[in-house]
């Protein structure tokens, strides 16, 4: 008994390459305040978006063996490249349950029987996984699915520039392609995506629904833990470990804006 009470009492792991997963942990937060969490950013080696599959695993690997390293109960891979090119490696073996942020995505997509034609952003190497597509494609028979490789984003969002008139007209010009297909939902597949979410419904006509995959992850995580029992008791609130492989006062500032809310002390760690 005490066995059990002791995992359910024990922190959840996350990681990215950066600080865009912390648009996921901001939404396990609200969703289970009383959870405690861990957070790695691997800013070392960022960004993951650009890189070969082979070198997305090892560090993938890495990552997760410093979260085990905490103790931690489960672990959410709350980076979207890192999810379509390590994530089935890691079911087999991994002590812990471990979830990504594609499923959740898809499934919040496909929660609407009406769902034809969809449009994905995310980096290079989501895209060219095919990770979304097939994920989609397994679910539903008959669907129209688009990905775009938007590389550009994740800077622009970096430097604050989300408002700018040069991310509108990078937006624009990544959605066109889409809206000429006549997408009926758009999926942020990138952590960093949740940012744009103001820019978006701004430039996307109103009908097109936007899939966001930090608020359905959260969900997700949540009915897991409850499966598998694993879900914290008491009212207690939750304490959040950020831990970057990289400290700078820049990526401390991003932080806060990703989480918005007090960061508290980011630590510095050493992973691989
Ligand atoms: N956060 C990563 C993702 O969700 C994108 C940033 C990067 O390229 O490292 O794919």
């Amino acid at each position: 008994m005490r066995e059990i009470a002791r995992v359910k009492d024990a922190a959840l792991g996350f990681f990215d390459s950066g600080v865009g997963g912390l648009t996921v942990v901001r939404a396990v937060q609200d969703l289970l305040p009383g959870e405690d969490l861990v957070y790695l950013g691997d800013t070392a080696r960022l960004p993951y978006g650009s890189k070969s599959a082979e070198t997305i695993r090892k560090f993938a690997q890495e990552d997760v063996d410093f979260l085990l390293s905490k103790g931690v109960k489960a672990i959410v891979v709350a980076c979207n490249t890192a999810t379509a090119h390590a994530l089935p490696e890691f079911w087999k073996d991994c002590p812990v349950p471990i979830m990504g942020v594609i499923a959740p995505g898809v499934e919040a997509a496909l929660a609407d029987a009406g769902t034809e034609r969809i449009g994905i952003i995310a980096t290079r190497g989501t895209i060219d996984s095919h990770a979304y597509q097939h994920a989609l494609a397994k679910e539903r028979r008959g669907l129209r699915i688009y990905g775009e490789a938007t590389p550009l984003l994740v800077p622009l969002i970096e430097e604050d520039w989300v408002s700018e008139e040069v991310t509108k007209e990078v937006l624009r010009k990544y959605l066109a392609p889409l809206l000429d297909r006549g997408i009926d939902t758009l999926m942020l597949g990138c952590t960093h995506y949740p940012l744009l979410v103001p820019v978006l419904r701004e430039i996307l006509p109103a009908d097109v629904r936007l899939i966001d995959s930090a608020t359905t992850c959260a969900e997700h995580l949540k009915r897991m833990l409850e499966e598998k029992g694993l879900l914290k008791e008491g009212d207690g609130e939750g304490v959040l470990q950020i831990h970057l492989t990289d400290l700078s006062e820049q990526f401390e500032e991003l932080a806060k804006r990703f989480l918005r809310r007090p960061t508290g002390r980011v630590r510095r760690a050493v992973v691989g």
